[in-house]
């Protein structure tokens, strides 16, 4: 059952009757009724908070998106385009992390970040997992390696091969043949102490959501992406990281000891710590594929 917010209350003196906050609800709770906007639909509401963050009277109030004194929000966006891009730009991949700890509250500050990402009919339904414990990482890194052997075992078998082959397509298969060589020498490595898995990171957080939510997995991503963005505004490197979400989503030992609900699938994970090394310059990357129409 979907969890419906506290509607909108409208202060009718206050009201201008502008209908603004009609016009920009998405949910269609809001009616203009003798010149007044009138909820007619509460149970339709998300709990987006967009009437009273449009109303220009503050006649609109959502309890649960209020702050108690309206932050005003500025003419122009608090960031200008050349700003954003060289942030977007300036983001790279870490994988050398110093070997020292990020506080809970540097921690929180990036987690906070990916508070205000959107979600899907605004169910705010990503649940973050944060590792900082060397032996919580140390049993990561165990179980990841544990279930990636044994994915490759299967698929070296041509029982397994066809399996994969029928559940996830000839190219997903390829794509592994094609990655095997590369994997195996992680893992190995890995094994003989250079971590190429989790990089020594000093902390790992992970997002998963309900698996039946058709929008947690853009959910999950877009809070995380938010969240490495605030990291490196605060001079914490990350890197996402592909085999902790694959094996967390597919190895019932691993979801079990990272305590994510079994209806619940995870969506994103990241490593993360203080930058080891610099970055002197910026990369170029391809053109974007468009097609204009
Ligand atoms: C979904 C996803 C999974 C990734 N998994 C890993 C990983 O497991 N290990 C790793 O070192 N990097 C991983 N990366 C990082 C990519 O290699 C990296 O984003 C890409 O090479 C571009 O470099 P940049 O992030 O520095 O711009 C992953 C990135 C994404 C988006």
């Amino acid at each position: 059952m979907r969890r419906i917010p506290p509607p909108p209350e409208i202060d009718s003196e206050k009201c201008n009757g502008c209908g603004l906050c009609v016009k920009v609800c998405p949910a269609l709770v809001l009616v203009m009724q003798n010149d007044l906007p009138k909820i007619e639909r509460a149970q339709w509401c998300i709990g987006c908070g967009h009437c009273g963050a449009v109303c220009p009277v503050d006649a609109v109030v959502q309890k649960e998106t209020a702050v108690e004194s309206h932050l005003t929000v500025g003419p122009d966006p608090a960031v200008n385009p050349e700003a954003l891009q060289q942030l977007l730009r300036e983001r790279r991949s870490v994988r050398f992390y110093k070997p020292k700890e990020v506080p809970k509250e540097v921690l929180e500050k990036i987690i906070n970040a990916g508070r205000y990402a959107p979600t899907g009919g605004n169910s705010q339904n990503v649940h973050y997992l944060v590792l900082t414990t060397p032996g919580e990482i140390t049993r990561l890194r165990e179980l990841t390696l544990s279930f990636l052997e044994r994915s490759f075992r299967i698929v070296g078998n041509r029982i397994g091969a066809l399996w994969v082959r029928l559940v996830a397509g000839f190219r997903a298969l390829e794509k592994i043949r094609d990655y095997e060589p590369g994997i195996l020498d992680v893992i190995k490595r890995t094994k003989q102490g250079e971590d190429r898995l989790l990089w020594n990171a000093p902390a790992v957080i992970a997002v998963h959501a309900p698996a039946w939510d058709q929008t947690s997995a853009f959910n999950c991503v877009s809070a995380i992406y938010c969240c490495s963005l605030m990291a490196h505004s605060l001079g914490v490197g990350t890197c996402f990281n592909g085999f902790i979400e694959h094996s967390a989503r597919h190895d019932r030992t691993l979801k079990k000891f990272l305590g994510i609900p079994k209806d619940h699938h995870c969506f994103g994970a990241m490593t993360l710590g203080y930058q080891d090394i610099k970055f002197k310059h910026l990369v170029e990357r391809r053109k974007p594929n468009i097609e204009w129409r």
